[in-house]
């Protein structure tokens, strides 16, 4: 069954999450889709919270979305950028967020280069946290957006064959999927350069193959990853030329695929490495359209770590 609401007063990976927890957040995002399709796109659900938008690393979809819905349910939001801030004076992380909660936020959404970061504050803070990224580790708002995208054309998630494609070992988007997809019930394939996709990946529930043409063959759905330049240490294969003509998808690729296999990407893009251009452009593509569920997935987060109580309140009020 349902719950009315979530457990927790934060949201800091999809591991936790029960899978009626991720069921009352598409749910609640269900509702919350029409928001963006009105001439006033405003509803009181926030009215009076405070949410502080904390950005350690670079974003242009996750922090917009997160602004834009916190505008939508008429939430106060206070952006931050570690760039300009007392951060750069040598200001710790703990006495960043212990000086922003002298100034009483209801929530903060947080994205790190650190794994483990939202957790920290979390355990110190009494506002409650949304993680928007932390390393390698999860991006939680992703996976409930991809999935609520799955949900939207496929109607279901159970029983689906989902591909991811590409850089799964420094991806927090992977990690976020495979925990989201597993309890809803799909199948995971994961696949890519061996460096990229150790095995241990099996020990998710996931099959694991250096095959693309295995991995897409009987795909619902294609979801592929850029390579994460920022987070690799070491060289992980011998050039994106090569990455590309082993793993990347293009038109004769995507003939190998079932006719109603859909492409999906979390961006950025990089247009001819891991995507060719007309495949991110191509009716199968729902790149676009993940972005726009964004902003329902993150009014519905929103929403409910500040105890909202899922559709019905929505839909009542
Ligand atoms: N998908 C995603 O997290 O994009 P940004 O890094 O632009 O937020």
């Amino acid at each position: 069954m349902t719950p009315p609401t979530l457990r927790s007063k934060d949201l800091l990976g999809i591991e936790p999450l029960s899978p009626e927890e991720i069921a009352l957040i598409l749910d609640t995002a269900e509702s919350m889709s029409s928001i963006g399709q009105r001439e006033m796109k405003k509803v009181p659900a926030l009215r009076g919270r405070m949410i502080v938008n904390l950005f350690f690393e670079a974003s242009t979809r996750t922090r917009f979305s997160f602004e834009t819905a916190e505008k939508w349910l008429s939430a106060d939001s206070l952006n931050f950028a570690a760039k300009g801030s007392s951060v750069e004076k040598g200001e710790s992380l703990l006495d960043t967020a212990r000086n922003l909660q002298a100034m009483s936020p209801d929530l903060i959404v947080i994205r790190h280069g650190t794994p483990g970061v939202p957790h920290f504050l979390a355990r110190n803070l009494k506002a409650g946290v949304v993680n928007a990224g932390d390393g390698a580790h999860e991006h939680p708002t992703q996976a409930l957006l991809d999935a609520f995208t799955i949900r939207e054309h496929k109607g279901t998630i159970e029983g689906l064959n989902v591909t991811i494609l590409g850089d799964i070992l420094y991806s927090r988007v992977a990690r976020s999927n495979i925990w989201a997809l597993t309890k809803l019930g799909a199948k995971v394939t994961l696949c890519g350069p061996s460096t990229l996709v150790p095995r241990v990946f099996e020990q998710m529930g996931c099959r694991v193959t250096y095959s693309v043409d295995e991995a897409i063959h009987d795909a619902d759905i294609i979801n592929l990853l850029r390579i994460q330049h920022e987070r690799q240490r070491k060289t992980m294969f011998p050039s994106l030329g090569e990455y590309t003509s082993l793993f990347g998808l293009n038109k004769a690729r995507l003939a190998n695929t079932k006719p109603d296999a859909l492409i999906m990407h979390p961006g950025p893009i990089n247009r001819g490495v891991e995507i060719d251009s007309e495949i991110a452009d191509c009716s199968r593509s729902l790149i676009l359209e993940q972005v726009t569920n964004g902003l329902a997935v993150r009014m519905a987060v929103l929403f409910l770590v500040n105890g909202g109580k899922g559709p019905q309140e929505i839909e009542g009020g």
